[in-house]
């Protein structure tokens, strides 16, 4: 997964020439929409490790076993993106503003992991695995406060309140439980409303307090939220793709773990409407029949050998394109090509 050094990301995909990735001298693949703002995202590191300088030595630790092994920093990079047409905005205020959207979503992880009892995240364990639920949830707390704090500094009441509401949505989401006992076509609306919540959401939010920080134009507004949303769907699609497909080494999290712990997603969903005599499947998703020995390895087998990956994937496609769609009126500037490159490398992405 990763960030390397000086915030390369690894992409382990054979299309590469179509994605637009450069292959940097050192032979890993140098992500194009980062590069444009690879020297502020040095500052965000900063910024987010700061963030563990702390007196209270038991969160100090737990603070950095969770800001120690970095992600994707794709919220950051979402941030700097939208705003670097933004004349008036200052460097340091991206940079605040970038590093605050990363503290929030991992505030998001490190309760996320609590909820879905995972065990390892970004190739290390977890809060809750290492310490315990109680100081997860401390850890997650402190991680919105300091994301809050860091947006009060920048003086935006426009801002605070899109950073609240991407909290809200974020919960709600999260709370969602799409099942098995209602017909597919409402439970497939309640995935989609779930994922718009509590992923969709957040990555609208870093597009769109982005194009509003020090800048009025409200049609970049509009156009960055919406693209940010479209994204956001993608991006949870193939999180979900993933979750059946990827190993545990390329995501550095557990996988297999939705259907393990009864989580309807959009493969299982689409494997479901393809086979409506399925049994094995439908028992982790809360349908009827008891969960033999095994049963929920062929489980995770049947939906990742079936075409329900492939459809999921054209969904996921679709919501790129509409993501890169968002995006036609705006002027074609570097910003917007990058945008564009990491809408592509959301859906070719294996980690
Ligand atoms: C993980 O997000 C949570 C989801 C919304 C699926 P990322 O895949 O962006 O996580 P990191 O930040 O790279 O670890
Ligand atoms: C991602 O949900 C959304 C949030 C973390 C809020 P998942 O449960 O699919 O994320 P992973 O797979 O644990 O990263
Ligand atoms: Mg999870
Ligand atoms: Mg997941």
């Amino acid at each position: 997964m990763a960030i390397e050094g000086d915030v390369t990301v690894a992409v382990a995909n054979p299309d590469r020439r179509e994605i637009g990735v450069t292959v940097a001298a050192n032979g890993t693949d140098r992500v194009a929409f980062q590069s444009l703002v690879a020297d502020d995202l040095l500052e965000v590191e900063r910024v987010i490790h700061a963030t563990a300088d702390v007196p209270v030595g038991l969160l100090a630790r737990t603070l950095e076993l969770v800001l120690g092994p970095g992600g994707k920093r794709l919220r950051p990079t979402l941030v700097l993106l939208a705003s670097h047409g933004n004349a008036r905005a200052s460097l340091q205020r991206r940079i605040d503003l970038a590093a605050a959207a990363e503290l929030l979503h991992t505030a998001t992880l490190v309760h996320d992991d609590v909820i879905d009892v995972a065990g390892s995240r970004r190739g290390a364990p977890t809060a809750n695995h290492v310490f315990s639920n109680a100081l997860a949830v401390l850890t997650g707390d402190f991680l919105f406060g300091r994301s809050g704090s860091l947006v009060a500094g920048l003086g935006s009441p426009a801002i605070m309140r899109a950073f609240s509401w991407a909290v809200m949505e974020v919960v709600q989401g999260e709370m969602r439980r799409p099942s098995l006992d209602t017909d597919l076509e409402a439970t497939e609306r309640d995935y989609l409303a779930k994922i718009r919540g509590k992923t969709a959401a957040l990555l609208a939010m870093a597009c769109e307090t982005g194009a509003m920080l020090d800048c009025e134009d409200e049609a970049s507004r509009v156009a960055h939220h919406a693209y940010g949303m479209s994204l956001g769907m993608a991006f949870q699609i193939i999180d979900d793709i993933l979750d059946f497909t990827g190993t545990e080494a390329e995501l550095g999290k557990p996988v297999g773990h939705d259907l393990r712990q009864g989580t309807v997603t959009l493969p299982s969903l689409l494997y479901l409407r393809a086979h409506p005599a399925d049994t094995v499947v439908r028992a982790h998703l809360g349908g009827e029949g008891t969960i033999g020995e095994g049963d929920t390895d062929e489980a995770v087998n049947l939906v990742r050998n079936s075409a329900a990956i492939g459809e999921a994937h054209e969904r996921a496609s679709a919501y790129a394109l509409e993501a890169i769609g968002h995006l036609a009126s705006r002027p074609r500037t570097p910003a917007r090509a990058a945008l564009e490159a990491l809408a592509e490398f959301v859906i070719a992405r294996h980690d």
